[in-house]
């Protein structure tokens, strides 16, 4: 059996021994495809493999006609928006995740970006700390979980908005629950959102939520560019000339943005948050434990698709 790893954006290189290993281990072959330029490469790469992990890669419905063989395709990561689900369905592909595996990376660069934002980009003059300030969670998932913890450390205010996540679970972790979205912006200094990429959340964060944030605001984003509404957000940032937007994945009018706005946004050349050593280890042995379990017995627990 074939396992391909198809990594556009490379895993750390001990993560790579670590799932030589796994699937080396199970008897299976590894083949790996890094840094591949075309979408050709990923279709010829395809076409044998049994088993596929990815991270950000897009898996398309034309990758998954051309992969004749493929039985399973695991996100080694969180969000699956990049894959096709329903066409993985159609042709009977399990898809998985590997969730909480990279979530502490992406929560410490929330702190990263947002002590840069409010130490004014680090351009020399004088800043605010973030202890006594208030943080808005947006979306109270393994990241966010990951951010409330840290922000303790700091000694913020935590809050938190999460309809799928039950009021319990976020007073357990000394987080206080908020059930309106513009409460959550209206009432937090900083506002990190952790919502995933969905039909009914893109573009749902635009210029009526970031306007509502108090004074000197910071919008942090680590999740996905697809849930800012980029003409509105660029309206509030020209109307609001306090608030800031930092951001780990680039807008697809980064360069706009940065022109008009410079100092006050700023974007990772490429998406940075799970890019740790450690991170990396995790998901990626967890993808390769998954791809054996679900070859070698079936197993398929943390199955996305129908
Ligand atoms: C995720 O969904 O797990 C994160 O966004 C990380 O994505 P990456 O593996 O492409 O860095």
């Amino acid at each position: 059996m074939k396992v391909l790893v198809a990594t556009e954006k490379p895993f750390a290189a001990v993560a790579v021994d670590g799932i030589r290993e796994v699937i080396e281990n199970a008897g299976y072959e590894l083949v790996l495809l890094e840094k591949y330029a075309a979408k050709a490469d990923l279709l010829a790469a395809v076409a044998d493999a049994d088993a596929l992990i990815i991270r950000s890669d897009k898996v398309d419905a034309e990758v998954l006609d051309a992969a004749k063989k493929l039985k399973i395709v695991v996100r080694a990561g969180a969000g699956y928006d990049n894959v096709d689900l329903a066409a993985a369905t159609a042709h009977g592909i399990c898809v998985e995740n590997t969730p909480g595996q990279n979530s502490n990376a992406v929560a410490e660069l929330v702190f990263g970006m947002a002590v840069m934002a409010v130490r004014n980009m680090f351009n020399g003059t004088s800043g605010t700390e973030l202890k006594d300030k208030s943080l808005g969670i947006h979306a109270f998932g393994q990241v966010g979980r990951n951010v409330a913890r840290i922000a303790k450390g700091f000694g913020m205010k935590v809050s938190a908005l999460d309809p799928y996540c039950p009021d319990e679970v976020m007073v357990a972790a000394e987080v206080a629950p908020v059930h309106s979205v513009e409460e959550l912006y209206k009432n937090n200094k900083i506002v990190s959102l952790h919502i995933p990429a969905t039909d009914e959340t893109r573009k749902s964060v635009g210029y009526d939520l970031v306007t509502l944030l108090p004074k000197n605001g910071v919008l942090v984003n680590t999740a996905r560019k697809e849930v800012i509404d980029e003409e509105g957000l660029r309206k509030a940032l020209r109307e609001r000339t306090d608030i800031k937007y930092v951001a780990d994945i680039r807008p697809d009018i980064a360069d706009e943005l940065l022109e008009e706005f410079e100092g006050r946004v700023f974007f990772t050349p490429k998406k940075m948050g799970a890019q740790t050593a450690e991170a990396n280890i995790n998901a990626g042995i967890a993808a390769a434990n998954q791809v054996v379990a679900f070859l070698r017995d079936g197993i398929d627990r943390f199955r996305v698709n129908k």
